[in-house]
């Protein structure tokens, strides 16, 4: 039978320290400081193979395009260019835009990439179709608004406009907004 003042004592033993061998403590050391240089010379590496890809294409950019006084309300060809960034890859995209004043005062600016097969609408330039763009490939038209009249599925897209100190900067290509 054992004794309850034994079983006292028992449970007060200081517990047993496992000591960490000299192997393991070298091992320990030896890899935390391993890794700790290899994260140092890879972390800067990934992030120069990832950071490119990590920024968008331009995308959001405003480009100064026209002052707002030069706008009519017969729509005006201006063309323009768009640095673009893919990758590492950098390159400057050249753009047209259409840009009017419609009858309330407002800018808009419409892309003149054809909805049907992506050729370049023009505007009043076939006199079948006056005061329309018309694309030259396969027929289409659309109003001045860029609704589409024949052949294409849908409207013309629109460029984002803004407007700062009296100029008119586009932005990013939108679904057409003012045609329902
Ligand atoms: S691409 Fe414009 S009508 Fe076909």
């Amino acid at each position: 039978m054992s004794n309850p003042h034994d079983e006292h004592e028992s449970s007060h033993k200081p517990p047993i320290r496992k000591e960490m061998s000299r192997r393991q403590f070298l091992t320990y050391t030896l890899g935390g400081a391993t890794a700790f240089m290899v994260g140092g010379v890879t972390l800067p590496m990934v992030r120069f193979a990832v950071d490119p890809i990590l920024h968008k294409k331009g995308e959001g950019a405003f480009i100064k395009v026209v002052e707002a006084s030069k706008i009519t309300n017969e729509p005006q060809e201006f063309n323009f260019e768009l640095p673009q960034q893919d990758g590492w890859y950098s390159s400057v995209a050249s753009l047209t835009a259409w840009i009017r004043k419609d009858e309330s005062g407002k800018i808009y600016a419409l892309s003149p990439i054809c909805k049907h097969l992506g050729c370049t609408v023009g505007w009043n330039n076939d006199k079948s179709f006056p005061n329309e763009y018309h694309c030259p490939c396969h027929g289409a038209h659309y109003t001045k608004d860029g609704k589409q009249l024949a052949v294409a599925p849908k409207p013309l897209d629109e460029y984002k406009v803004m407007l700062k100190d009296d100029w008119v900067y586009l932005g990013d290509i939108v679904a057409n907004t003012r045609v329902k």
